[in-house]
């Protein structure tokens, strides 16, 4: 709840929600088993096990085989340490070799720099730019 509701996080995810409670959130995890159509992941530190964010698959298309990938590292003072792109690789293998995807797609805002690169070490590709993120 404090990194979705952080304004250095959120200005990069681009959700139309209203600031997170407690309520809300337990909500959407208790919610989570539920959704057949998403998987979410916690990105954890090796040594110390500590949460630092969640990535995952939204809007799974199973019969097309395609599926939405998102990220957010929340504790910022683990920005920039390669964590991001090493989940990013880690999740994108599952998705193609688990769940059989053969594509998987993002939005990501141009002030992202940091998310982009990320991305293209993953080895996503660009394919177009818009006016509006989703
Ligand atoms: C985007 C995010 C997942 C990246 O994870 P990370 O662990 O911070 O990033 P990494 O260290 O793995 O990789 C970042 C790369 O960008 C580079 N980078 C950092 N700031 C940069 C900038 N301003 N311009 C260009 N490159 C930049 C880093 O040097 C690194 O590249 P390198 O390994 O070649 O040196 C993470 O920062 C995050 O969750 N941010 C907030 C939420 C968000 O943006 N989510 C994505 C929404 S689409």
């Amino acid at each position: 709840m404090e990194w979705l509701n952080d304004p250095e996080v959120r200005c990069y995810l681009g959700r139309n929600f209203p600031p997170l409670n407690l309520r809300r959130e337990r909500k959407w995890i208790e919610n989570l088993y539920k959704d057949r159509n998403s998987v979410t992941f916690g990105v954890v530190l090796k040594e110390s096990d500590k949460l630092i964010g969640s990535t995952g698959f939204g809007n799974i298309d199973w019969r097309n085989r395609r599926a939405a990938f998102g990220i957010a590292i929340g504790d910022k003072p683990e920005w920039s340490k390669g964590y991001g792109a090493e989940a990013i690789k880690l999740v994108v293998r599952y998705g193609f070799d688990t769940l059989n995807l053969n594509r998987i797609l993002l939005h990501v805002f141009d002030h992202n720099p940091r998310a982009m690169r990320a991305y293209g070490k993953a080895g996503f590709v660009k394919e177009g730019f818009g006016r509006i993120a989703t």
